[in-house]
């Protein structure tokens, strides 16, 4: 089986999920973090080396405050509660989007968590936290123009590499499979640069329902696809 080196998951369908049992959407969120548990450790067993989750999106500011305020919370218990067995099985942790934005308790246990597994080998799980695919080339552009004014480049210097390097992504590697789940055929914001040339895989489960069984059907997926790069 071709193991794809990045998988990049646009976890949909908490709400949904909620709805369909009488529940709040918040309880959606919290089954959804076992999903995200179970994948983490199937792709790192699988060998997998980068782990894309959209956790929290620039637009997702837009939610109702109590919803934003739980699932800040859930994010913190998750690290709080798994921290130690990641680190054990050599999972790395990082995080790409406006973490600055992220309420503090949320943030420091982010921090400390990369902060500890930063020597770790294995998967690298990243997670993309206050993150918009826009936001973050503009963020991009700014520092680039200030280094060409600052002449550590000239303009034509520029080339796609160098631009990779400025993106939150700078140094992983571009997903090769991108995962949607229930079933909406949009991007929503998502790695906008770094997917040019992912393979796209929707399916109609939900996020809480996704488990290792569903990975790995879209990994066999995957390896039957033959890439071109528009070769
Ligand atoms: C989309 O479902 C999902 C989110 C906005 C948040 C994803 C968060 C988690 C899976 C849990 C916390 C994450 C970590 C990393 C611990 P939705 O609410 O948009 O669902 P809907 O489209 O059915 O309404």
């Amino acid at each position: 089986m071709k193991l794809p080196q990045h998988i990049a998951i646009i976890m949909d369908g908490n709400g949904r999920w909620a709805r369909k049992r009488g529940l709040p959407r918040t309880a959606g969120h919290k089954a959804g973090m076992e999903s995200v548990k179970e994948i983490v450790e199937t792709c790192n067993e699988l060998g997998v080396k980068v782990l894309t989750l959209y956790a929290f999106s620039t637009e997702n500011w837009k939610r109702p405050k109590k919803e934003i305020r739980l699932l800040m919370d859930y994010l913190k218990d998750f690290l709080a509660k798994y921290s130690n067995e990641f680190n054990k099985k050599n999972i790395k942790l990082n995080a790409i989007g406006q973490l600055e934005k992220l309420p503090q308790s949320a943030r420091n246990r982010l921090i400390s968590t990369i902060e500890m597994t930063k020597g770790n080998q294995g998967l690298i799980l990243n997670l993309a936290l206050s993150y918009g695919g826009r936001a973050e080339i503009i963020e991009a552009v700014k520092k680039l123009v200030k280094d060409v004014q600052d002449k550590k480049f000239s303009p034509e210097q520029i080339d796609e590499n160098i631009f990779s390097s400025y993106l939150h992504t700078g140094g992983l590697p571009d997903p090769d499979l991108l995962i949607r789940t229930s079933g909406e055929m949009r991007i929503s914001n998502f790695l906008l640069w770094q997917i040019s040339y992912s393979e796209l895989y929707i399916t109609n489960k939900l996020w809480p329902d996704f488990r290792q069984g569903d990975l790995v059907k879209a990994i066999n997926e995957y390896s039957q696809r033959k890439r071109r790069f528009g070769g």
